[in-house]
């Protein structure tokens, strides 16, 4: 009979940040049917009913989840994210972060202003750089870290001036918490970084830009398509996993092999 035991996540603890929508909802989904308890984490009001349907779906499942209304931009709520996730472990502690949550809009450099600068830079960086601190003394050895960031990181989009620098800050930071948490805390940390998925980040996008990555999307070496939410979530789930404990500090290619 196969064996997955290292794949399984029975019993830990995950917050999934923006897990009301595309990549996040996926995500908490997999971990969910993975056995593990999920935080489906959300900031608009309009969204909880879609994170209630999440909550729904992991309990279909079988394991546990629980709504969490917080944004990860403003600090005074980070300790609800927090409080969210020991009240639902069944151990004491957290075992998994995904850094999903994440605004993306498009702006030329002739047309970045300081809000669209400060409002990216606090939900995509600020945002995880602190939710970690708060996670990170709860977190059991073991420990998982993930951000989603993006192929935009790396291959120099036109319009993404803004969210490029962030998605390459996360990127960084992987690399130094790697350093800082393993060892002496037995925590991974890892990026993926995928390219154009139909989420709504996408379809919101600019006309003209979701025109020009056309191209791009056809040269896409696994297929000739843009990504579905399921093209990316599996990996992620892997990455929590203890198979993947000696990968850390890296960026795995979400992309079909578009960038690396
Ligand atoms: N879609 C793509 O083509 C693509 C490509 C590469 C990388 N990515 C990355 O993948 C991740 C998910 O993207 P997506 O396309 O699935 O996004 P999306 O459809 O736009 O959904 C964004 C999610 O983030 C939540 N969110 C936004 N601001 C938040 C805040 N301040 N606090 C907490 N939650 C917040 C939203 O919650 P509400 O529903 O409450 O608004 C929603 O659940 C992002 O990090 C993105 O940069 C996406």
């Amino acid at each position: 009979m196969p064996d997955f035991k290292g794949l399984d996540l029975t019993g830990k603890t995950a917050i999934v940040t923006g897990a009301s929508r595309g990549i996040g909802t996926a995500i908490a989904v997999q971990l969910g049917q993975r056995g593990a308890n999920v935080v489906v984490n959300y900031t608009s009001s309009s969204s909880r009913q879609r994170a209630e349907d999440v909550v729904k779906r992991i309990e279909a499942a079988g394991s546990r989840a629980v709504i969490c209304q917080a944004s990860v931009a403003n600090m005074s709520d980070i300790p609800k994210i927090v409080d969210t996730a020991l009240q639902l472990s069944q151990t004491g502690k957290i075992d998994i972060l995904i850094h999903n949550a994440a605004l993306g809009v498009d702006a030329n450099l002739d047309e970045v202003t300081e809000e669209l600068f400060q409002s990216h830079f606090d939900t995509n960086v600020k945002g995880p750089i602190f939710l970690t601190q708060a996670i990170v003394p709860h977190i059991a050895r073991g420990g998982r870290i993930v951000f989603l960031s993006s192929a935009a990181a790396r291959l120099g989009v036109a319009g993404q001036t803004i969210y490029g620098a962030t998605k390459a800050a996360n990127e960084s930071c992987a690399r130094v918490w790697a350093k800082e948490l393993g060892q002496s805390h037995g925590i991974t940390v890892n990026c993926v970084n995928p390219g154009p998925v139909a989420t709504d980040q996408w379809q919101e996008s600019d006309e003209q830009f979701r025109q020009d990555m056309q191209p791009l999307i056809e040269s896409t070496p696994a297929a000739a398509r843009i990504a579905e939410v399921d093209d990316v979530a599996p990996l992620v789930a892997f990455l929590c996993t203890d198979d993947a404990r000696w990968t850390t500090g890296s960026v795995l290619c979400a992309n079909g092999g578009l960038y690396n």
